[in-house]
């Protein structure tokens, strides 16, 4: 098996800069390929949080002019990664997250932040550093989306290009004026090009014109084939249907190991699940939650949006409030979704609490320490922390849809003859459905040996990245092999 190269393009990796499951994939399954015998380097913007976590970098190409400004592109080594960084201070030097400003608004200059991430991807894929040629791109997300169309665009011998749809509720359009701005030719917009409903679209560029998709579960594929999952892609995937993959994420088994995670209060494994009572009860004092040590305590570790569906849980409280279990919610996002839960923690103090924030560390202990995870989501490309639930012998309760429904086995009445289910799903995503899963997860915990049973099912699941980078090296080589040909 010949060593394969692949330049990983993407917005933000962990543990450098992170807003959701996006950089923990772009973080983590790099290294995983590396069992594969493929070397992966991560071209990322050189945000002031990627510049100051990377320590020591080679300045391996300089540009006198990039998309107005000078740059560099450095080239450094962090956390195991091997990164290329975007030194663009005109474009990413600034306070704030990666998409959106200090004042909360996405920064007006996106489409060519973003821009720029591909057309740096695509030089490299023709050559700009000789050290590392890459012989796939892989863009993730709309804001690599335009690397494929600056390769294709380009003309010449080529690499393969793949685009990962990790959310296809965000898409990157912009207006058509930006066209000159962009570099691309005048005929790139073009329904075959990237043209979308009289926009420039990033996200449709990249499924257009890259020679592979795919998105992060087969069940999401089903999903986003369909007008209502698709939201305006669905006619373009259903053409491309064939370059369409679904492949699930896998976790960082090192950075979510509940035996020895530092980020918890006692860690454990399966054998010594019992510990888990010193997190349960680290937790609740974190969080400010009676000491009822019989009650079941969910948890929520979330973006609060309405993607994620928590909405369905706040409408939801007195059902779990009557049966006696507790919640604590670690969240960050809309205000709106924010209020709800503050609001309901005043009003139950010692039975709900919510923690506002985005919180790494009391992530880790929400899973160790909470007896049921819950993702009501509305639609979930794959979902990360019902799997590091599972991996922490938390169960997760899930809405049935996309990688949910892919991850977690039902303890229905043959899960449980049987012995085999790992988790709660409901159907349809809405709150009855939601109450109906909040009181079947009461009673299966009132029935502790059965409890058991499932935690340990849920631990034992294998929720790496093993078979999943495999999935990926396959469709690597294939698409290499096929360009080849
Ligand atoms: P999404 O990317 O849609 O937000 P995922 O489940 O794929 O959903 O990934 C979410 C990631 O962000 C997980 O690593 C999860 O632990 C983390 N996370 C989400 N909300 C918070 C929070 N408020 N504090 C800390 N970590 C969070
Ligand atoms: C997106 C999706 C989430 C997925 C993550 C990583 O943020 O919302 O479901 O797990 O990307 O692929």
């Amino acid at each position: 098996m010949s060593e394969l190269k692949v330049l990983s393009v993407v917005s933000e990796v962990f543990p450098l800069v992170k807003t959701g499951g996006l950089a923990d994939v772009a973080g983590s399954l790099p290294l995983a390929l590396v069992a594969e015998n493929i070397a992966v380097r991560t071209l990322v913007p050189g945000y002031p949080a990627v510049k100051a976590g990377i320590g020591k970098a080679e300045a391996v190409h300089t540009f006198d002019h990039l998309f107005g400004g000078p740059a560099r592109l450095l080239a450094a080594k962090a956390h195991g990664l091997d990164l290329f960084v975007i030194d663009a201070p005109h474009l990413y030097d600034r306070p704030g997250g990666p998409y959106v400003g200090a004042d909360g608004k996405d920064y007006p200059d996106n489409a060519i932040r973003f821009a720029a991430l591909g057309a740096v991807a695509s030089g490299i894929g023709f050559g700009l550093v000789p050290a590392f040629v890459p012989d796939v791109v892989h863009a993730h997300d709309w804001q690599a989306g335009l690397a494929p169309a600056y390769l294709h665009y380009a003309g010449g011998r080529r690499p393969a290009s793949v685009t990962t749809i990790h959310n296809i509720a965000f898409q990157g359009q912009f207006p058509r004026q930006l066209m000159p701005a962009l570099g691309l030719p005048p005929h790139a917009f073009a329904i075959d090009g990237v043209e979308y409903y009289g926009m420039i679209g990033f996200l449709k560029a990249g499924l257009q014109l890259s020679d592979r998709i795919t998105t992060v579960s087969p069940g999401y594929v089903g999903e986003i084939l369909l007008p209502e999952g698709g939201m305006g892609l669905e006619g373009l995937l259903n053409l491309r249907r064939s370059a369409l993959h679904g492949i699930i994420n896998g976790l960082d088994t090192e950075v979510w190991n509940p035996a020895t995670d530092a980020l918890i209060a006692a860690p454990f494994d399966a054998r010594t699940i019992k510990a888990r009572v010193a997190n349960k009860a680290a937790l609740k004092g974190r969080f400010g939650l009676d000491l009822d040590a019989k009650a079941l305590l969910f948890g929520v570790v979330s973006r609060l949006s309405w993607q994620k569906g928590l909405d369905m849980l706040a409408d939801s409280l007195g059902t779990l409030l009557d049966l006696g279990a507790q919640l604590a919610v670690l969240g960050s996002g809309d205000p709106w979704l924010a209020e709800r839960f503050t609001g309901a923690a005043r009003a139950n103090p010692g039975r709900i609490a919510t923690v506002l924030g985005y919180d790494e560390a009391l992530a880790h202990l929400v899973q160790a320490g909470c007896d049921a995870l819950l993702v009501p989501s509305r639609f979930e490309p794959c979902g990360l922390t019902q799997l590091s639930a599972m991996r922490y012998g938390a169960l997760p309760v899930v809405a049935r849809v996309g990688g949910l429904a892919d991850t977690v086995v039902d303890v229905n009445e043959m899960a449980k003859a049987a012995g085999v289910g790992t988790g709660v799903q409901f159907s349809p995503v809405s709150a009855p459905a939601l109450q109906g899963a909040l009181r079947r997860t009461g009673a299966l915990w009132a029935d502790q040996p059965t409890w058991r049973k499932i935690q340990r099912n849920a631990m034992a699941t294998d929720v790496s990245w093993r078979l999943p980078a495999a999935q990926y090296a396959r469709l690597f080589r294939d698409v290499v092999a096929e360009r080849a040909a």
